[in-house]
C-alpha cells in the first residue's frame, strides 16, 4: 500500500497533488488546436441534437451533486438551457417531469452509486436522452446511460472525492461550451477565453501547492473548533458545499455552507467569537454582497478565512487570513478554489488524528440505498 500512496501519507493527498495531471488528462483531445471548439466525439451532436433539448437534468449524490450545481451556472450561463439538479435519491421518488426533450445527465466517480443508477434508469423509462459522467471505464452507470464522458481522472483510492470532482468540473464546463456552440448561444470569444484558460489550470493548480504551509497552519489553529462555516454566493455557493463536505466527513468538524444572502435568514444567530468563517469571494459580479457578508460575521468576532484572486488587496483588509487562488475567469475559478478547500479538510483531519482516508461510517462507493 505504501508503494501505491508514492511517498505520500495518504491517498486523499496524493490524489489532491494528482489533480494538474487527472485535469490535463480530462482536457486531452478534447480542444481544437486553435482553441475554438470543445470537441466531444464521444457525443458527436448536431445542433438539431441539441435544439431540441429544452431542460437539462442532472442528478447524483455527495460530491458529484455539488458538481451538479456548477454545472448548473456553466450550462445556464453558456448554453442558456434551463437546468434542474437534483439529488439522486430525491429525484427517483417526486414522479419528476422529465420527458424526450430532457437531457438527463447523471454525475459519479464509481459510476456505481445505486441511487445515482436508479435516478439514470427512471430517467430513461421516462424518456429522456441519458448521459453518464464517470470515472470508470465499464460500470453499471457508464453501460447503463446512451451516451458517456469520462474524467479520466484515474483511479481515485481515498474515500473523500478530490480530482473526482475536479475533473468532473473540467468535463463539465466542456459540456457547457459544446452545447452553447451548438445552439449558436455562446459567444465565440467568450468560448475561446474559456477553452485557453482551461489549458492554464494544471500550471495554476501548482500555485496554489505553494501555499500548502499557511493552509497548514490555518488547519492547526482551527482544527479543534467543533464547528465551521463555509459561505458563498453563485458559483462560489455551491464551492462552499464542496468545501464544507470534505471538512465533515474526514476531520468530523462540523460544518455547514450557506449562500451568503441567507446569513440573515438564521445562520447568523449561529456566529459568535471565534467561530471559523470560510468565505469564498472569487466571483467578481457579486463580490460586493460578499464582502458585506464577510464583514456581518466579522463584526461578531469570527475568524474569518477569505478566500479570494490573487492580488485583491481589499479582501485581505476584512477577513483575518487570506487564502489567494491564481486569477482565472470565473467559470475556471471555482475549479481552483476548491483546492485549498480540500486542503484544508485534509490537515484539519491530521491536526485531529482521524483516519483520512477512511472516515467512519463511510464506504468509496454506495452501492445500498
Ligand atoms: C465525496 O467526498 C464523498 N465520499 C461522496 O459524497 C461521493 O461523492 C458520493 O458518494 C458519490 O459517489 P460517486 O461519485 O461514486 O457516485
Amino acid at each position: 500500500e505504501a508503494a501505491e500512496k508514492g511517498g505520500y501519507e495518504h491517498f486523499m493527498l496524493k490524489e489532491i497533488y494528482e489533480q494538474p495531471k487527472a485535469i490535463r488528462d480530462t482536457l486531452t483531445g478534447r480542444i481544437s488546436k486553435d482553441n475554438t471548439e470543445v470537441v466531444y466525439e464521444e457525443l458527436n451532436w448536431t445542433p438539431d441534437d441539441v435544439a431540441s433539448i429544452n431542460r437539462v437534468l442532472i442528478t447524483a449524490c455527495g460530491t458529484a451533486y455539488h458538481a451538479g450545481l456548477v454545472a448548473k451556472y456553466y450550462i445556464e450561463q453558456l448554453a442558456r438551457i434551463p437546468v434542474e439538479v437534483d439529488i439522486a435519491s430525491e429525484y427517483r421518488y417526486r414522479n419528476p417531469l422529465t420527458d424526450k426533450n430532457t437531457l438527463a445527465i447523471v454525475i459519479s466517480q464509481s459510476g456505481e452509486t445505486s441511487d445515482t443508477l436508479a435516478a439514470l434508469k427512471e430517467a430513461k423509462r421516462l424518456g429522456a436522452r441519458t448521459l453518464a459522467i464517470t470515472n470508470v471505464v465499464g460500470s453499471s452507470i457508464s453501460r447503463e446511460a446512451d451516451q458517456v464522458i469520462y474524467t479520466w481522472a484515474g483511479p481515485e483510492i481515498a474515500v473523500a472525492s478530490t480530482k473526482a470532482y475536479t475533473t468532473q468540473l473540467v468535463a463539465l464546463l466542456l459540456l457547457a461550451v459544446y452545447l452553447g456552440q451548438l445552439n449558436g448561444k455562446l459567444d465565440s470569444g467568450l468560448a475561446q477565453r474559456i477553452l485557453t484558460d482551461l489549458h492554464k489550470l494544471p500550471t495554476l493548480c501548482h500555485e496554489i501547492f505553494e501555499g500548502v504551509d499557511d493552509i497548514k497552519s490555518f488547519a492547526r489553529n482551527y482544527g479543534f473548533r467543533e464547528d465551521a462555516f463555509f459561505l458563498g454566493r453563485s458559483i462560489d455557493y455551491a464551492v462552499a458545499m464542496e468545501g464544507s463536505l470534505k471538512l465533515k466527513e474526514i476531520s468530523y468538524i462540523h460544518a455547514e455552507a450557506y449562500a451568503g444572502g441567507e446569513l440573515k435568514h438564521g445562520t447568523l444567530a449561529l456566529i459568535e467569537e471565534g467561530v471559523p468563517v470560510i468565505g469564498l469571494a472569487t466571483q467578481e459580479d457579486v463580490r460586493e454582497k460578499m464582502m458585506s457578508n464577510i464583514k456581518e460575521v466579522k463584526a461578531r468576532d469570527a475568524v474569518v478565512i477569505g478566500v479570494g484572486v490573487d492580488g485583491d488587496t481589499e479582501l485581505a483588509k476584512y477577513v483575518d487570513h487570506t487564502i489567494f487562488v491564481p486569477k482565472a475567469d470565473k467559470y475556471t475559478v471555482p475549479i481552483l478554489a476548491v483546492i485549498p478547500l480540500q486542503l484544508l479538510a485534509y490537515y484539519a483531519a491530521i491536526t485531529r488524528g482521524a483516519d483520512v482516508d477512511k472516515p467512519r461510517n463511510l464506504a468509496k462507493s454506495v452501492t445500498v440505498e
